[in-house]
């Protein structure tokens, strides 16, 4: 992908319309350092600008916040593990477990209508997530047993 050549040019993530007004978008982060995949969240926000989050719960790490579904209620970023809540803004758990805990931010931009990543610790990797589960039907030795 030939769009990272900085001086804050960035990868395009979505289109500022594929983003929900009311819901949040999902897609995949390279970390720049180590190279591990992430997932990330887009929020719009009130004022109409979009924030961009890694899409882990501060409670319990490894639980995703937009499993897919969207992760927004009633304007706030939920975590339906133990219902904790964000603002989408700030990322400051409001309530729950992790109250007081940020989510992790990830620095985008808007311009011309496209939101970009901009955020140096981070690669674009693509929209949406990589859900293919490990097919056990079609992943011969993947498993033992059974
Ligand atoms: S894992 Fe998110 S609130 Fe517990």
């Amino acid at each position: 992908m030939g769009h990272d050549e900085g001086d804050g040019e960035g990868a395009r993530i979505a289109g500022v319309d594929e983003v929900p007004a009311d819901d949040s978008f999902l897609f995949t982060v390279r970390e720049t350092d180590g190279g591990d995949e992430k997932e990330a969240i887009l929020v719009e926000l009130s004022d109409g600008s979009i924030a961009g989050w890694l899409n882990y719960c501060m409670h319990w790490t490894d639980v995703t916040l937009d499993s897919g579904d969207g992760a927004v209620r009633n304007g706030e970023l939920v975590c339906r593990k133990h219902a904790a809540t964000f603002e989408p803004d700030s990322g400051v758990c409001t309530h729950g477990p992790c109250e007081g805990a940020e989510l992790d931010p990830i620095r985008v931009e808007v311009r011309d209508g496209a939101v970009y990543l901009v955020d140096p610790g981070y690669e674009f990797v693509q929209q949406g997530v990589d859900t293919d589960p490990v097919d056990l039907s079609t992943s011969p030795g993947s498993r033992v047993g059974f």
